[in-house]
């Protein structure tokens, strides 16, 4: 089984397929002229990225395979240099597609690639991460690093096709799994009815295909709506300004992306309660679903307070300080909004809130 969902932007629609990847591949490797895979090597070593590169290798001429050095050493400008070299001397043409397959950092180092290198040609997505079946491969944001900031050299390309296979998690990390999941579980808090089923799943140690594609299609929407990210897109960052924070006060090393997310996440329904936007019992249920999935829900306090510090540097910024993405009280749970005004005051105490010893 598979599900098939479809992506429009910028006047170009293209298949998100999650499911069995090996076998729908060949529909994306038709009609070009020769084909890279851009990959790296702990993923290639896998049984399901052995299985895709064979699936390659039959179907079209493999003209290169581009090994990137594993997640952000793999996104930089050096790095794309040396790639679009192997992709000229190989031959790649204006004709030809790129595969990225990998974690997030491979498809935005492989999407980038594919954006620049000719004046852009096709790529195709094969994420092998939660995270990048539920975000990073899907909304055509394609990026590399510079040493003073993440993502800062990018463009928009959206590939022709995204093949998400739940086959390719098994061999994940349990850390790096769990860590996904906090991505499954902000669609659940951007979208409340969609939520018993994530956290059930979560709570499970699972994403399986229904998940998958449920968030999938909640990326889609938004990112259809808002492609250049002037209003709703904004929403996809819930819990991210906060979790930027706590990513920076742990050095990168401490607290994964996905685990900070969950405490930026468990912080804005704690300053969602402080200005009174929600009440105590919403707090309790989104904490509750964040430590089922095995996500913390706080930080020492010393932590809390750097985290805070650092999210002012934090770029969704504006003349009226940070912009928060928060939930307020409807009828039947909540709604999610963005662009919303805190008082710094109120900043602190949900920051006190999430500082707990141990
Ligand atoms: N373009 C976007 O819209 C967007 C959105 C969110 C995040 N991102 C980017 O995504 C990146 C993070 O992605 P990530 O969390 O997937 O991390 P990652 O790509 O760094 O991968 C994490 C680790 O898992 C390994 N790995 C990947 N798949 C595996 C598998 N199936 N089995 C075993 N090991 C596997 C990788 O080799 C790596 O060591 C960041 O660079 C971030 O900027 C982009
Ligand atoms: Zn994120």
């Amino acid at each position: 089984m598979s599900t098939e969902l479809e992506a429009r932007q910028q006047g170009h629609a293209y298949p998100v397929r999650v499911g069995p990847a090996a076998r729908g591949i060949a529909q994306f490797t038709q009609g070009h002229e020769g084909i890279a895979l851009v990959t790296c090597a702990r993923v290639l070593a896998t049984p399901f990225g052995a299985g895709i590169a064979a699936a390659l290798a039959r179907e079209a001429p493999l003209a290169a395979t581009v090994v990137l050095p594993d997640g952000e050493r793999g996104k930089t400008l050096a790095v794309l240099e040396r790639s679009a070299t192997r992709l000229l001397r190989a031959g790649l043409t204006r004709r030809s597609l790129v595969v990225g397959m990998g974690g997030g950092a491979v498809t935005d180092a492989a999407g980038f690639l594919s954006a620049v290198f000719m004046r852009g040609i096709d790529w195709l997505a094969v994420p092998t991460t939660v995270l990048g079946m539920v975000d990073a491969a899907l909304g055509g944001k394609t990026a590399v690093n510079l040493p003073l900031a993440k993502n800062a050299v990018g463009a928009f390309h959206p590939p022709v096709g995204v093949l998400s296979d739940p086959a390719a998690l098994a061999t994940l990390p349990p850390r790096e799994f769990r860590s996904g999941l906090g991505e499954v579980l902000k669609y659940g808090f951007l979208r409340p009815e969609l939520l018993p089923g994530l956290a059930a799943e979560a709570r499970a140690g699972r994403a399986g295909e229904r998940t998958l594609a449920a968030c999938a299609r909640v990326k889609l929407e938004v990112v259809e709506r808002d492609p250049r990210e002037k209003g709703e897109r904004k929403l996809l960052n819930l819990g991210h300004t906060f979790g930027h924070g706590v990513e920076a006060a742990g050095g990168f090393r401490r607290w994964t992306h996905g685990e900070s997310v969950a405490i930026g996440m468990a912080f804005a329904f704690r300053l969602a309660r402080v200005m009174g936007r929600v009440g105590e019992e919403e707090v309790e249920r989104v904490e509750d679903v964040i430590r089922g999935a095995g996500l913390p829900v706080g930080i020492p306090p010393a932590a809390a307070r750097r985290a805070g510090a650092l999210m002012t540097h934090d770029k969704k910024r504006s003349a009226a300080g940070l912009l928060w993405v928060l939930p307020i009280r409807r009828a039947r749970g909540w709604a999610v909004e963005w662009d919303v005004v805190a008082d710094p005051a109120a900043v602190r105490e949900a920051a006190r809130e999430i500082g707990r010893p141990g």
